[in-house]
C-alpha cells in the first residue's frame, strides 16, 4: 500500500494513543444491546490498522478478526496479539472488495477510515462487502469524521504531540477543500518523528470524496441490503441533533 504514514505503524499507534479503547467498547456493547438483532459472537474491525478496540473486544472474549489494506499495520498488530496471548485473525484485502470464510455478527470501522472508499462507486460496493460478510440483523457502526464542511474549524490544521519510549511523535491532520462540485477534499497526515534522537518525517496527502449525511442514507437505500438507523454522538448512543464532524453511524443487515 503507498502510504509513508500506514508503512510506520509504531509510529501510527504512538500518535493515536490517545484513544480510549475501553471506553469505546463499551459505547459498542450498548448499541449491540439497544439496536442489535443478532447475538454478538464474533466481530469485524474494518481498515483496522493497529486494531485497539478490536483487541479490546479479543480480550472481552469476542472472536476478533481484523482486515486492512496494509502489511505493516497487519504485522503489527500480529505481534500485538501473540506477545498479549490474544486470538486475533487477520486479513489482508481492499475493504471495497472483499469476502470473509465465515459470517461476523458485528462490524465497526473507526477514525473516519471510511472516506477511503473514495467516491460513491466504491462505497456501495464497500457495503456489498460488507453486508456478504455480516449476519442478518448485525450491526455495521461507522465512526465517521468529515461530514461537517459547513463548520470552519473542520479546515482548520489541527495539531498534537503524543509520547511513549522516547519516542515523540506530532502529528499534524487537514482537510482542503479541492473540488466543491465533487465534493473532493485533500487530506493532508503528517508525523513528525523523533525516535530517541532520530528525525523523520512522514506525510501522506490523498484527495478523497466526502460522502454528506443526506447521501449517505441514500446510498444505504440505494444499496439496499442495510436498514439505517441513525446518526450519533460519538461518545453517547444519542441520535445527533445538530451536524458535527464526529459522529457515528448505525446501519443494521436486513
Ligand atoms: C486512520 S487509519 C485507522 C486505523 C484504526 N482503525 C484506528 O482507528 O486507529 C486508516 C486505516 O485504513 C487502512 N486503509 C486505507 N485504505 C484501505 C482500503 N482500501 N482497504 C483496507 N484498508 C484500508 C489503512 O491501511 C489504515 O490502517
Amino acid at each position: 500500500m503507498k502510504s509513508q504514514i500506514y508503512n510506520h505503524a509504531k509510529y501510527y499507534e504512538i500518535a493515536f494513543s490517545f484513544v480510549d479503547q475501553k471506553k469505546q467498547v463499551d459505547l459498542f456493547e450498548k448499541f449491540i444491546k439497544k439496536f442489535s438483532k443478532k447475538e454478538v459472537k464474533s466481530v469485524l474491525d474494518i481498515a483496522c490498522g493497529t486494531a485497539l478496540q478490536l483487541e479490546e473486544m479479543a480480550k472481552r472474549g469476542y472472536k476478533a478478526i481484523g482486515l486492512d489494506a496494509s502489511s505493516k499495520m497487519l504485522d503489527l498488530l500480529k505481534n500485538k496479539a501473540l506477545n498479549g496471548g490474544l486470538e486475533i485473525e487477520t486479513v489482508k484485502n481492499d475493504m471495497n472488495n472483499f469476502r470473509l470464510k465465515q459470517k461476523v455478527d458485528f462490524a465497526f470501522i473507526m477514525m473516519g477510515s471510511i472516506i477511503y472508499v473514495k467516491n460513491n462507486e466504491s462505497f456501495l460496493s464497500h457495503l456489498n462487502s460488507v453486508a456478504d460478510s455480516l449476519s442478518s440483523g448485525g450491526l455495521y457502526l461507522i465512526e465517521n469524521l468529515a461530514i461537517n464542511w459547513a463548520d470552519l474549524a473542520f479546515l482548520k490544521p489541527q495539531s498534537w504531540i503524543m509520547k511513549q519510549d522516547g519516542i515523540k511523535v506530532k502529528t499534524t491532520y487537514q482537510i482542503l477543500p479541492k473540488d466543491p462540485l465533487r465534493q473532493i477534499i485533500t487530506q493532508t497526515l503528517k508525523m513528525q518523528v523523533n525516535d530517541n534522537g532520530k528525525k523523520m518525517e512522514f506525510v501522506d496527502k490523498d484527495d478523497l470524496k466526502i460522502i454528506f449525511p443526506e447521501e449517505f442514507k441514500l446510498l444505504i437505500d440505494v444499496n439496499g441490503r442495510f436498514e439505517f438507523i441513525g446518526f450519533f454522538e460519538r461518545e453517547e448512543a444519542k441520535i445527533l441533533k445538530k451536524i458535527s464532524s464526529d459522529n457515528i453511524v448505525l446501519v443494521r443487515k436486513k
